[in-house]
């Protein structure tokens, strides 16, 4: 194993541009992987942070025809929105590529070709699933059907998101065309294996025995439990039209497997920036003493762990990864994110509402981050890490730190005299965080080690209110310049931890603290080994002017997180309103995360519950929403009143089959109007197992109208 590598090759999961980038992407992937990468290269290493956009599959094609675009428009749109929005939050990848670039798809070609030459794919002609009405073969996300694995209705051709299997489209129980519905049939095609079978070994001693120790306990599982299910050869082409060109004989019409060339698209990533910047790209791929790591969320973990090493062991000259520190999923407000439903947090959207206030958001991607478990994101919680730890603590320490220092020395470090035990006590304790920081960053604990970071700054308070300089100003001046060069050596500590977590905080604070016009640069080091009273001290002996002091963060106000939980309730409204119906099915593909059971709410109380007046009712007439294909109005008789409600179940149910159903309507939610009709309650549904809406309705006959439901 690399225990101290000099250079470091730290991969992030090339998004789809078949949507934005979220929340749940941030805090699964691009946070942590950014945080290590700033952290190794302010330990000086030689970093290569590597990202693109992975521009081949079936979501993308899907996305074209539900757009009626192109497959090159759909990349060409997200491919900017995303790369721009990394930009902008502060991401910073060494380089962010794509895969419809040229250098991909020769590097791809290479790849495959190599392979091919070396006779390490089988070639099978096999009956693969056809769809008679599309005239096209259907793999991976274009069939969907039962998982055999754990009974999942909605899994897809290539992987159960429910239980995480991978899998062949041919696996799957009852499938079924996402692009017509119809059952497919079976046609014969050639295509192109990996006989993953071939690197069992292989794989077994280099996860299960190499790193059982240091992986992460969710990513060792997974690959252990694949691997004792025995691996079979796997399919790396496909008879599709987007996508790399199989590049032999006799494979017109066939293109890569998307997970065959996405991978491949970090090597191509690190060829355009080594070109870019003068360097060897072979560095960061082939030299043993490198350090090669993947950041990934959990659905990832296979491709990562055990096929594209196949992959790279099949090729013969490359290097491992180390780790592949996978996280678990986000969710917001308690739901699961859901690009279909809109349920997320968009990252351009946040950087418009939030403008210069990436940092928070880093930080409480970082502070609930999910990498042991599934975790969710709050609004409320977002409002109060800013309010009582960014602002009260961290922004706190330096304000005070920096009007002290105005007020008392017109910005000046003072010199010290002798310092006393609680100063040395101090510093000693300042002098070991770089160290405990580093150690959490090291096994990937971002969330811990962000923790420590806040600690550095929650000493500080401490020796402030301990030290009381506004009250030795007036008594003893000599104590007070201590006590304030202490305190400003702490806050230029923090100007350097807080780095990798806080980026742009970081920088404002350097430039508070004016480290322009220092000789030495402090640096993560120097703060590890603070040594007095030699002069030493990241800020130097005294004598060093600083500059004024700014507002690091502000207070976010009700209103703002009020908007934004507006925002989210309008979509949940929406979803009501147009949404509850059987999914399209190009939607199928994308509803799949969401249709697995919802995690349980937050806890409420009796009293909550009992605000809810759910009541039996009939409901009398319905007809359509005139020019609205998923709304009824109806009317139903509540046993209280007859009332109109607006319901989006047009696409469910047509307005003769519900006449007289009995139903359960919740008759004290606030009416509203749709599309110019106020709807006066809610009728209580769910979905069965195929996304088609089901009334909940009791089902004695001999309820009346207007019983309560407790
Ligand atoms: N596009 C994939 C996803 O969003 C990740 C691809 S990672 C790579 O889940 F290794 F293939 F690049
Ligand atoms: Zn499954």
């Amino acid at each position: 194993m690399n225990q101290n590598p000099n250079r470091y090759t730290i991969t992030a999961a090339l998004p789809y541009t078949n949507g934005p980038v979220h929340i749940g992407h941030l805090a699964g992937v691009y946070v942590p992987a950014d945080i290590y990468a700033r952290y190794q290269r302010l330990q000086n290493k030689d970093v290569a942070f590597i990202c693109g956009s992975d521009e081949h599959g079936v979501p993308i094609t899907i996305k074209a025809k539900k757009e009626g675009i192109t497959p090159q428009e759909v990349v060409n749109k997200y491919h900017g929105i995303i790369k721009k929005s990394f930009e902008d939050f502060g991401i910073s990848f060494d380089n962010y590529s794509r895969t419809s670039a040229e250098i991909h798809h020769k590097t791809a070609s290479e790849f495959f070709k190599k392979l091919y030459e070396d006779g390490k794919f089988t070639e099978e002609v096999t009956e693969q699933l056809y769809d008679e009405e599309a005239n096209q073969f259907l793999a991976d996300r274009y069939i969907t059907g039962t998982c055999p694995k754990c009974g999942y209705e909605e899994a897809y051709g290539d992987q159960c998101e429910k239980c995480g299997s991978s899998l062949n489209a041919t696996d799957l129980i009852n499938p079924k065309s996402a692009i017509s519905g119809n059952v497919p049939i079976l046609k014969e095609t050639k295509h192109w294996f990996l006989p993953l079978n071939e690197y069992e070994d292989f794989l077994k001693q280099w996860i299960l025995v190499d790193h059982k120790k240091d992986w992460k306990t969710n990513v060792y599982g997974q690959c252990k439990s694949w691997i004792d299910d025995g691996l079979r050869p796997r399919a790396v082409t496909r008879d599709l039209d987007w996508g790399i060109p199989v590049p032999v004989k006799g494979a017109e019409g066939k293109v890569l497997y998307v997970w065959f060339d996405a991978p491949i698209g970090y090597i191509s990533s690190t060829k355009e920036w080594a070109a870019r910047e003068g360097k060897n790209w072979e560095d960061y791929w082939k030299d043993e003493k490198t350090k090669m790591l993947h950041f990934i969320g959990k659905d990832n973990i296979v491709f990562h762990c055990i096929i594209f090493p196949a992959m790279l062991k099949a090729e013969g000259s490359y290097i491992l990864p180390e780790n592949v520190p996978a996280n678990e999923f986000l969710n917001l407000e308690g739901n699961k994110i859901s690009t279909s439903k809109n349920w997320a947090v968009w990252l351009h959207e946040y950087l418009e509402d939030f403008p210069n206030q990436q940092d928070v958001l880093r930080y409480t991607l970082t502070a609930n981050a999910p990498e042991t478990k599934d975790n969710d994101f709050t609004w409320a919680d977002f409002q109060a890490r800013n309010n009582n730890e960014l602002v009260a603590i961290f922004g706190n320490f330096i304000n005070r730190v920096l009007v002290l220092t105005d007020k008392y020395y017109e910005g000046v470090v003072p010199e010290p005299s002798t310092f006393s035990e609680v100063d040395e006590h101090t510093l000693k304790e300042l002098k070991a965080y770089p160290a405990v920081i580093a150690s959490s960053l090291e096994r990937y604990r971002f969330r811990e080690a962000q923790g420590e970071l806040m600690n550095v700054a929650r000493l500080g308070n401490k020796y402030l209110a301990d030290e009381e300089p506004w009250k030795t100003i007036k008594t003893d001046e000599e104590r007070t310049k201590t006590v304030m060069y202490v305190a400003l050596q702490i806050a230029s500590a923090l100007a350097v931890l807080s780095e990798p977590f806080l980026p742009f905080t970081s920088d404002k604070l350097k430039n508070m603290l004016n480290f322009q016009g220092l000789k030495i640069q402090p640096t993560w080091k120097s703060v590890a080994v603070l040594s007095h009273p030699s002069g030493e001290m990241p800020l130097g002996r005294g004598g060093h002017k600083i500059g004024k002091a700014e507002l690091l963060f502000s207070k976010i106000e009700d209103e703002q997180i009020q908007q934004q939980l507006d925002k989210l309730e309008k979509t949940k409204m929406d979803n009501t309103a147009d949404n509850k119906q059987v999914p399209s099915t190009e939607e199928a593909s994308e509803e799949i995360a969401s249709a697995a059971i919802a995690s349980q709410k937050e806890t409420i109380q009796y009293e909550d519950f009992v605000k809810l007046d759910m009541r039996v009712g009939t409901i009398i007439e319905a007809e359509k929403m005139p020019k609205a294909d998923k709304l009824l109005v109806l009317k139903v008789d509540t046993g209280i009143d007859i009332r109109t409600i607006v319901s989006g179940i047009a696409q469910s149910f047509t307005a003769e089959e519900i006449i007289g159903k009995k139903v359960t309507v919740l008759v004290n939610l606030a009416p509203r109007k749709l599309r110019g009709v106020e709807s006066q309650g809610m009728i209580l549904m769910t979905e069965d197992i195929n996304g088609k809406l089901v009334f909940m309705n009791p089902d004695a006959s001999d309820v009346d109208n207007g019983a309560t439901i407790n």
